[in-house]
């Protein structure tokens, strides 16, 4: 039987939303706090798939139990698709999410075509290494002056055409129902028994190799 799923993020808001989720299917949520540190994933793939692939697989490996994780961005047409992966540090490697917007904005001065879409891909993988991927996005615009104080990253300058309002001035339930998380987490949702009879599956499958002391002593370790 399938008891533990562990939540590899360490962001309280994203942790709320795949708990809600999950809650009814009988699965022991675990986030990253309950196991103390652990090494974190190197997120230097070139797309939200491999990123989110990589946080969710090497947290289920570390752990010993199935993850589940995330990766997210901004994707902007007249910018090649920048920020993209590099959303959260599209200022530098600590920027704060005012400075990723000014440059944002500055990027896009004078610039006339200001689609643009958020996207979402989420990863569930086992120990072993097979995962399960879920996608969503949400499509916008860049507009100049930011507008409303929820939310967070590029929310207050994402314009969502349809609610005639940015991310920003969206309530939290609002946003979840329209978002590319939100939309990605709703299929999780509808899934949510399938996916657990996988992962039990994949769990009583997996064989790890033994150890091979030859293989451990012909190597470098030092
Ligand atoms: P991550 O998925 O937590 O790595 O987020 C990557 C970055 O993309 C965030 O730091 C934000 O800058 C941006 N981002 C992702 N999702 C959203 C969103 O819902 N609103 C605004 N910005 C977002």
């Amino acid at each position: 039987m399938l008891s533990m799923i562990v939540i590899a993020t360490t962001n309280k808001n994203k942790l709320s939303e795949f708990r809600e989720i999950l809650k009814d299917t009988n699965i022991e949520i675990r986030s990253l706090e309950d196991f103390g540190p652990i090494p974190q994933a190197v997120e230097d793939g070139s797309t939200f798939d491999e990123n989110a692939y990589k946080k969710a697989s090497h947290t289920a490996r570390i752990l010993g139990v199935p993850a589940i994780a995330d990766d997210s961005g901004l994707v902007v047409n007249a910018l090649d698709g920048a920020p993209g992966v590099y959303s959260a540090r599209y200022s530098g490697e600590r920027a704060t999410d005012d400075e990723n917007v000014a440059k944002l904005l500055k990027n896009l001065q004078g610039v006339t075509d200001r689609s643009a879409r958020f996207e979402c891909v989420l990863s569930i993988a086992v120990p072993s290494g097979p995962a399960l991927t879920y996608e969503g996005s949400c499509e916008g615009i860049i507009i100049d002056e930011k507008r409303g104080s929820n939310g967070f990253g590029y929310d207050p300058v994402f314009y969502f055409e349809e609610l005639q309002k940015t991310f920003a001035e969206l309530s939290p339930e609002e946003k979840n129902r329209v978002s590319h998380r939100g939309k990605a987490l709703a299929q999780v949702k509808e899934e949510v028994h399938m996916i657990k009879k996988w992962l039990e599956q994949r769990l009583f499958e997996e064989k790890p190799p033994k150890p091979d002391h030859k293989e451990f002593m012909d190597n470098d370790w030092s």
